[in-house]
């Protein structure tokens, strides 16, 4: 078991990988104790510092001055006795108060990871993989128990962390604020990283020394968002790719949500992830209870990049689940680049030949095949094939497509409606609105209100209508809009602020449907690029199209920064045209295929466009590609060089046993003198050796992870790749 449990010292060590984390009991509140490198079993009683602060600090108990919940490092502060600082929890109970005292009530230690009903989570495939540890809080006036569950995995420094609160009081309570996990550390001198972005230019990477107040990001857009994503990273000043402490906290949600960490008078830093509290309550009605989504905690005493490692291997291993989840995934063509709305079958059967002539499994038919779609003004919830286009329906595209072995991959946005469109002619009332107000508009559509089963259901079957042939391998399922107005006709007044919630409990329970119904189709997310690149939507779609922009140097930073906390195998990477399409950048077709290497990698442009000589350059890449896929999709992840700090990126990916690694090298403006000519690599065995094989020199792992490999004198925008293989 790697969870324990001391009677007499009240307290609780759990054990994950390389790690530990310990909590007391004191006076019935959990108390932090430590989280870092793994601790034997003694008595870790004596790190609990008892000292008055101040005598304005409040206590709850006056024969122990020095017992202060203002100052006390706890596991899940409840606001209203005396914690002032960011609670982790808060309601309004019966009689309209605002104080809950959680206090111990009872605890199970048990193995393997119980599922969380309705809700993502990593999992576990046999119980010795992981102990969960549950502990109920209660507090005795309102009748609420408060259960704080972790999980720590035997074999990697990964600590699960999820609440359920009960209702056992015979009140109705309003729950505020239900954080998933919060973390009060004892010191200071941490670095906070975190991600921003835009459409476009999503998980750029922002680095900045912890300060007293509140370092935060959030989203209240109804969607994890472009803006920032649902995680944050605490690490010692110089930590860095191979050394140094990082503690990462990161969501598995797809909504509203809230990552920070406060830091209060006494230089303690209170770290916090979970549903974003402004916008969100809940009535729990007595014997209802309410799960908060999943936090994922990993330690790393190696840096950030054994941090992120550990996150690849658990969100590939334990979150995705799809039937591609441990395989490579096929080479796509999407025709969005290529045609945007104006095509016809003709057209995508050409393409699609083409596409085969040079070595493409799949052809992803996106936007545009269904109503009167010509643009984006319209018909969004008219899932009906546009017989204009495609005279013989999507079966019979795809009986063309299969003459010559060609699998067909749909889009659809299923969330939305088009005001110009039946589906929106006949259910007004299916979208987001509040009541006597207008609704905006954002990219000419609405979004629709998935609180409703009515709602759910139509989706479902809009989705599963096109799918029940059985010739659709591949799904990418769109999202181009935030929410505003949030409110739901199909809500009573008084639960208006649970819409964004349900919201998502709506989406995960047609998603959980669709992929269960369809287990064997590549199902992709997309959310104008990377707006929902989240581990809530890993857990149904193994892939995510991380940005709109597919300009390579734009990708550099965008896909480098997803890497932070996202496997490689999620990360959807498109060829498209030159010059680009979203910053008119000319770049030459090897760097384009390079920079889309990095992940799930597939085309988006029209080929027919192409000469016969990049024609013969796609096909040699796609055969190059099928050759090293297993090891990008599979493998362990090296930051080498970063564009956010240098004019340079580089990356590395060795597979599990070290025999073979890819290493991807990227110049991004030639300056002189002005740059390390060699790359120092990771993650080999040193004391074996390796084969370049383009040049078929020869090198120890010792030299390689010493010195490194020479880097050749590259002009702007210029890549190079090497594949090394043990000798
Ligand atoms: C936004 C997506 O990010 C694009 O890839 C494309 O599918 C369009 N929507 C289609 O409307």
């Amino acid at each position: 078991m790697s969870i324990r449990f001391d009677d007499k010292t009240k307290i609780f060590q759990l054990n994950a990988g390389e790690c530990s984390y310990v909590i007391m009991l004191d006076s019935g509140y959990p108390v932090h104790l430590y989280w870092g490198d793994r601790l034997d079993n003694g008595d870790h009683s004596y790190m609990l510092k008892m000292t008055q602060r101040s005598c304005h600090n409040a206590i709850p108990f006056e024969q122990r001055p020095e017992f202060s919940l203002d100052t006390l490092p706890q596991e899940y502060s409840a606001w209203g006795r005396s914690d002032l600082r960011k609670p982790a929890f808060e309601i309004i109970n019966g009689n309209g108060f605002d104080v809950v005292d959680l206090q111990y009530a009872a605890h199970r230690i048990f193995a393997g990871k119980p599922k969380l009903e309705g809700l993502p989570a990593t999992y576990t495939e046999s119980d010795n993989e992981a102990d969960t540890l549950e502990i109920d809080l209660t507090d005795h006036i309102s009748g609420i128990t408060v259960t704080l569950r972790y999980t720590a995995f035997n074999n990697t420094n990964v600590i699960t962390r999820s609440v359920t609160v009960k209702n056992q009081g015979s009140d109705t309570v309003k729950l505020k604020n239900v954080c998933s996990a919060m973390v009060d550390f004892d010191r200071y001198d941490f670095d906070v990283i975190t991600s921003y972005g835009a459409w476009a230019r999503e998980q750029h990477i922002e680095r900045i020394p912890l300060h007293h107040g509140t370092v935060k990001v959030d989203s209240r857009r109804g969607a994890s968002g472009h803006i920032h994503n649902p995680y944050l990273i605490l690490c010692d000043h110089n930590t860095d790719e191979e050394k140094g402490k990082a503690y990462g906290f990161s969501l598995v949600y797809s909504g509203n949500f809230e990552a920070g960490i406060e830091t209060d008078m006494y230089y303690n830093p209170r770290a916090f992830i979970g549903i974003m509290p402004e916008r969100f309550s809940w009535r729990l009605n007595p014997n209802e209870t309410f799960t908060a989504p999943e936090a994922v905690l990993v330690y790393s005493n190696k840096g950030l990049g054994e941090m992120s490692r550990t996150y690849h291997s658990l969100y590939r291993r334990r979150l995705c689940r799809s039937a591609y989840r441990d395989k490579p995934r096929p080479v796509l063509l999407n025709s969005w680049e290529a045609f945007y709305m104006d095509f016809n079958e003709e057209k995508i059967v050409e393409l699609a030949k083409q596409a085969h002539n040079v070595g493409i499994e799949l052809l992803v038919m996106d936007d545009g095949w269904f109503g009167e779609r010509d643009d984006d003004t319209c018909s969004l919830g008219d899932w009906n094939v546009n017989l204009k286009k495609l005279p013989n329906g999507i079966d019979g595209l795809a009986d063309k497509l299969s003459e010559f072995n060609m699998k067909l991959g749909i889009w659809f946005e299923p969330e939305m409606v088009s005001p110009k469109s039946n589906l929106f002619s006949k259910h007004p009332e299916w979208c987001i609105q509040v009541r006597d107000y207008p609704m905006s508009m954002a990219r000419f559509q609405y979004v629709l209100d998935l609180t409703r089963s009515d709602v759910r259901e139509f989706i479902f079957n809009s989705v599963s209508d096109v799918l029940k042939s059985g010739k659709i391998s591949y799904v990418k399922w769109d999202m181009n809009r935030y929410m505003t107005e949030t409110g739901s006709l199909n809500l009573p007044d008084d639960r208006q602020e649970e819409i964004y919630h349900r919201y998502i409990l709506g989406l995960y329970s047609v998603l959980e449907r669709l992929t269960s119904a369809y287990p064997n189709v590549l199902f992709e997310g997309c959310a104008s690029g990377g707006g929902r690149f989240d581990p809530g939507m890993l857990y149904y779609f193994p892939q995510f199209w991380t940005s709109d922009d597919t300009d390579a140097v734009e990708r550099l930073k965008i896909q480098y920064g997803t890497s932070m906390i996202y496997p490689l195998s999620a990360v959807s990477a498109h060829v498209s045209e030159s010059p680009n399409h979203q910053i008119g950048r000319k770049t030459d077709l090897s760097l384009r295929t390079l920079a889309a290497y990095t992940g799930a990698f597939g085309y988006e442009l029209d080929l027919g466009k192409l000469s016969d000589a990049e024609k013969e350059q796609v096909k040699n890449s796609i055969c190059e590609y099928k050759k090293i896929s297993p090891i990008i999709s599979q493998s362990n992840y090296y930051r080498l060089r970063s564009p956010f700090e240098t004019n340079e990126s580089a990356y590395m990916y060795v597979n599990d046993d070290k025999t073979e690694a890819l290493v991807f090298y990227f110049n991004i403006l030639a300056k002189v003198s002005d740059r390390l000519d060699r790359l120092t690599l990771f993650g080999l065995d040193p004391d074996a050796f390796y084969e370049e094989l383009e040049s078929g020199k020869r090198y120890s792992g010792r030299q390689l992870m010493c010195y490194g490999i020479n880097l050749p004198q590259l002009h702007d925008f210029e890549g190079r790749y090497w594949h090394i293989k043990r000798v």
